[in-house]
């Protein structure tokens, strides 16, 4: 399903077919174009004003009915066409498909949320079955995001306080980029996603495994996944760059310098009062844009993240 004309390949029949609108479009348009502007030249060259003929009067046409009649008539049925052609295809992109399963998007800054309809949940990646249809329930926690699945050829703001919905078909297996494309704070260009097509047994698998492999991790990797899943790592780094927020690597221990002029040490209580109350202390340097994690991680998830911060030196 690669279209040659395509930039990224398409994924779903869907984009196929959105494909094929934008390449009629496109064609259509470029025979008119160059029909137009080789009349308009061949006519400046054809009627040019010669020497010799410079007191000549122009030859007084007034009017043609049939021409104009023409060239209202068939710009006319051009753009009905247009229309016809790319309703179709729009009203079959946004119509949801029989037995598709309902996912919930939360998208924050600076993350997507996936909420499984059997109460699981990923951040950054969404997988899904092949050849299942899928529909997207999307909000926001806090400004506009937008989701952008340019293989899909789908995009669709992302609102606080409102439902949004985006509908796939995804038909091949594989892994598609999600980027958000509202400009939506400090931390918009590392707010992407992966969307991953399974093969269904595969996607089973996956699923049945995912429910409780969690519990039986030691703590420090328990906050390894802890860190991926609540998508921290989007604004801090493991590897000592800084990003958005200041890195872990290193952090615990160390004596941080706060905009407010304090210089704290990153103990225990530190760390779990960056998690739950951001606002508290801002390390220097860095703007005060994290979201409270308050309620959605319990003291056990804190200590586990605490606990693998530590072993990042
Ligand atoms: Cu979210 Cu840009």
């Amino acid at each position: 399903m690669t279209n040659a004309y395509a930039v990224q390949e398409a994924a779903s029949r869907s984009a196929v077919q959105i494909d094929a609108v934008f390449l009629f479009i496109t064609v259509v348009s470029l025979f008119f174009f160059f029909l137009v502007e080789g009349l308009l030249i061949y006519f400046a060259i054809r009627y040019r004003r010669r020497k010799g003929s410079e007191g000549l009067a122009t030859s007084e046409v007034k009017s043609n009915f049939l021409l104009e009649i023409v060239w209202v008539i068939i710009p006319s049925l051009v753009v009905i066409v247009f229309f016809v052609y790319g309703y179709m295809v729009y009203r079959d992109v946004t119509t949801p498909a029989p037995g598709s399963s309902d996912i919930h998007v939360i998208a924050r800054q600076f993350f997507f949320e996936f909420k499984h309809p059997d109460g699981r949940s990923e951040v950054g990646e969404l997988r899904v079955p092949v050849g299942k249809p899928v529909k997207l329930m999307m909000t926001s926690r806090d400004v506009i995001h937008g989701l952008f699945l340019p293989s899909f050829r789908l995009k669709q703001d992302i609102l606080p306080g409102q439902y949004t919905y985006l509908y796939l078909q995804p038909d091949r297996e594989g892994s598609y980029d999600i980027f958000c494309t509202e400009y939506c704070g400090v931390g918009h260009s590392t707010m992407r996603g992966k969307l991953v097509v399974l093969a269904s047994g595969e996607y089973a698998k996956w699923a049945a495994a995912g429910k409780d492999a969690q519990a039986a991790l030691p703590p420090s990797e328990k906050g390894k996944t802890l860190l991926a899943k609540f998508g921290c790592l989007g604004c801090h780094s493991t590897d000592g760059t800084a990003k958005v927020g200041p890195t872990l690597k290193g952090l615990y221990g160390s004596r941080v310098p706060l905009e407010d002029g304090r210089t704290v040490e990153a103990d225990e209580g530190f760390l779990k009062e960056s998690i739950v109350d951001p606002g508290a202390g801002i390390v220097k340097g860095f703007p005060n844009v994290m979201p409270t994690f308050k309620g959605q991680l319990s003291d056990d998830d804190i200590a586990a993240i605490i606990a693998h911060i530590k072993t990042l030196k």
